[in-house]
């Protein structure tokens, strides 16, 4: 099976294409990225001579180049996470996750479907999604599959978008689609924009840690080997059609978090006890900021037998050693570019 998995050089992409590579040794993986501030294929160095491994450089929005490469390479299924991920950048720069996130997957369902015509036997556009496209939720309740769209930022708002666009053509034109909405991820690899890599650099560099509004807005999170995994059972045992919850049983208000992180890293750094939280700083608030994401995961749970395998302090801890054993990929990704965008987010805003 020749299969195209789309972002593969970003946070989760990175480990889906790890697991998947050397998992199915019989299968062909295509890892299509356009390398953008998030892209980074030093997070693939250990697999990249693999014979089942090629990367393909390319932009999801150039519908030509889309199409040549399905009609290359013949691609039988697809696991498309390429997108604009972040919340914030999507504050400033909406058209881009319009572009990336909707246009950019209407070309691959286009190109999905110019190919294989209606004889979609054995094929999958598999679509991975977030959580954010059901809005936010009071203290309670649960996200489940049939909690309704109700997207508050630029960014989940093309994420919903795209997820309408995946099943529209699943109900029109028949192409064999599942969707999976998965809760905040975390772990090695991610770019430090998001909150817990970017509290742990701004920790090792002794800088404030900017927490928005009160710090009570609560996420559920998940450590993103679990969520690989997730993905390939679901690519290999879902049912057509259907949307799977994925999270982490795990929610934490981000003031806790932070303070947890703080703990840890100071433990880590043999620093006194309460070192890293003199650097907590209530900053302006992220505007529409959605104040709880939980996910229901018992259908994944029940119907495909997957659940989390660490718990959250254990996959911090993992994520923190990643962190302090790879100082030169933190260098390398937090100079040039990522200085321009720190010092508007955080000190000319
Ligand atoms: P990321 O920002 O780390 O990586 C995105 C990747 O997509 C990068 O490698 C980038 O180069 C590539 N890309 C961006 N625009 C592209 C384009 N136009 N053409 C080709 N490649 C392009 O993102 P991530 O956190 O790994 O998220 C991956 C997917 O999972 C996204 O679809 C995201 O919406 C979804 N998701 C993320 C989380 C999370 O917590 N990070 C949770 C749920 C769902
Ligand atoms: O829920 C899934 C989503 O999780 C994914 O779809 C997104 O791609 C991913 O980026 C993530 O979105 P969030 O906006 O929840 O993640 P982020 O790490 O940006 O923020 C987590 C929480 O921390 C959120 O409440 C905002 C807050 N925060 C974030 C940053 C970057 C701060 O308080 N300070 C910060 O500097």
């Amino acid at each position: 099976m020749n299969i195209l998995i789309t972002g593969g050089a970003g946070f989760i992409g990175s480990h889906v294409i790890r697991l998947f590579v050397n998992k199915y040794p019989n299968h062909h993986i295509y890892n299509l990225d356009a390398l953008t501030y998030a892209g980074n294929l030093e997070n693939l160095e250990d697999i990249e001579n693999e014979p089942n491994y090629t990367f393909i450089k390319a932009n999801i929005t150039d519908a030509d180049t889309i199409e040549s490469l399905f009609s290359l390479y013949k691609f039988d299924s697809v696991i498309h996470l390429a997108a604009e991920s972040h919340v914030d950048r999507s504050i400033t720069d909406p058209l881009a996750f319009v572009n990336t996130n909707v246009l950019g997957t209407i070309n691959l369902l286009n190109a999905f479907r110019l190919l294989w015509g209606s004889d979609f036997k054995g094929k999958l556009f598999y679509h991975v999604s977030t959580d954010e496209v059901y809005g936010s939720l009071g203290k309670t309740g649960l996200f489940t599959e049939a909690t309704s769209y109700n997207p508050n930022s630029p960014y989940s708002a093309s994420k919903a978008s795209s997820d309408h666009f995946v099943r529209s053509y699943g109900e029109t034109y028949g192409l064999p689609y599942i969707i999976t909405n998965c809760s905040n991820n975390y772990g090695p690899n991610q770019f430090p924009e998001k909150l817990i890599p970017l509290f742990i650099n701004n920790i090792l560099n002794n800088k404030p840690l900017p927490v928005y509004g009160d710090g009570n807005y609560t996420r559920d999170w998940l450590y993103v080997i679990d969520h690989a995994i997730a993905i390939d059972l679901v690519f290999h045992q879902g049912k057509i059609k259907e949307t799977y919850n994925i999270g982490g049983f795990n929610e934490w208000t981000n003031i806790d978090l932070v303070k947890l992180l703080c703990a840890q890293m100071d433990k880590k750094l043999q620093k006194n006890p309460g070192t890293s939280e003199k650097l907590i700083t209530y900053v302006k608030d992220r505007p529409g900021h959605d104040l709880r994401y939980a996910i229901d995961a018992s259908k994944i749970s029940k119907e495909l037998g997957w659940k989390p395998s660490v718990t959250f302090e254990e996959g911090l801890k993992l994520t923190i050693d990643w962190y302090l054993n790879n100082d030169i990929w933190l260098n390398n990704v937090t100079s040039g570019d990522y200085q321009s965008y720190y010092q508007k987010q955080y000190i000319n805003s």
